[in-house]
């Protein structure tokens, strides 16, 4: 192995650049080439790459984004852009791929088999932390940390006017960041894709009534995470205040991706890139690197995507259990 390549993917998350860093330093380390590709895959399909030594990599492991910039790619989903794809890595002459990003990425890495003939690794990362096969992902434990500092002080201006809030936090398909937000921000509610089948507005106004008779009139906070209502943490607002439930909404979005990586996503992102390139100087192909109880391991790529990764569940039904309290 001489060459390999490496981009980051889909939604951006703090610490992808720590795992920049890794990759390059122990692929430098074993003699290896890098090339870097911009924008996800679309630097793969467009061809603009650029090589990667230790120097493009110092002084960016404390920087959230990503120095390789991230995007999906549309043309991943055609077989002509995969064929562009596989043909542009072969043309590089590159040994593997190696590529940090969540379940869609990784579903792109996936198809990619049908035409490349290198080996290809994944890294995890997403805020979403909703990849199987790592407890963790890249990004979550600062995404969980941005959620809570604005969650704590949504409490203090809720407090004061001992008034009702819905906060809504990313998360497209899983609760994973709303539940874990929820419960260190001591939420009195939590709607989450877990508890769907529970969601509705009558059981939502009644348990904002039955916790204003148990503590008279207190600041309320629900954690919502998105796509869990038509319209989101806005309509919900509106509709509740139709009920004379008056309350406001506030939605963290985007910022939930940014800011400086926490100690726990630089250690997760050094850890899983070193790890990854280490694994493909053995061989490993079709495989995700991940963490497993603090052990790094291999994991099917194919199987990244399953969705069967759980929230806390004994923490989430606690929660419904006391919260009204
Ligand atoms: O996958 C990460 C994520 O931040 C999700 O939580 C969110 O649904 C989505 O990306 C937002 O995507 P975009 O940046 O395209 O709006």
């Amino acid at each position: 192995m001489k060459r390999i390549g490496v981009l980051t993917s889909g939604g951006d998350a703090p610490g992808m650049n720590a795992c920049l860093r890794a990759v390059v330093l122990t692929a430098h380390a074993n003699e290896l080439e890098v090339i870097g590709f911009q924008r996800g895959f679309n630097g793969v399909v467009d061809q603009q790459y650029q090589t990667l030594s230790p120097y493009h990599v110092s002084g960016i492991i404390q920087n959230g984004g990503t120095i390789l910039k991230s995007a999906r790619c549309a043309a991943m989903q055609t077989e002509e852009g995969l064929q562009q794809a596989a043909q542009n890595l072969h043309d590089l002459e590159l040994d593997a791929l190696l590529v940090i990003g969540g379940d869609g990425s990784f579903r792109g890495t996936v198809a990619l088999a049908k035409y490349y003939k290198g080996q290809l690794i994944g890294v995890p990362g997403t805020i979403d932390n909703d990849v199987d096969g790592s407890d963790f992902s890249i990004g979550f434990a600062t995404a969980l940390d941005t959620a809570l500092d604005a969650i704590d002080k949504v409490r203090d201006t809720a407090d004061a006017f001992e008034r009702i809030f819905l906060v809504e936090v990313m998360g497209r398909h899983t609760g994973y960041l709303a539940v874990a937000a929820g419960i260190a921000a001591g939420a009195e509610q939590i709607i989450c894709p877990e508890l769907a089948s529970e969601l509705n507005l009558d059981k939502i106004a009644d348990h904002v009534e039955q916790a204003r008779k148990h503590r008279g009139n207190c600041s309320y906070i629900i954690v919502i995470a998105e796509t869990m209502y038509p319209g989101g943490a806005s309509a919900l607002a509106a509709d509740l205040e139709q009920r004379g439930i008056e309350c406001r909404a506030s939605i963290l979005g985007h910022i939930q991706r940014g800011g400086r990586p926490v100690g726990a996503d630089r250690i997760l992102g050094t850890k899983l890139g070193a790890y990854a390139v280490e694994q493909l100087l053995q061989g490993a192909h079709m495989m995700m690197a991940g963490e497993i109880n603090g052990q790094a391991g291999l994991y099917p790529l194919v199987l990244t995507g399953d969705k069967k990764k759980q929230v806390d569940s004994y923490l989430l039904r606690w929660q419904q259990q006391v919260a009204q309290y």
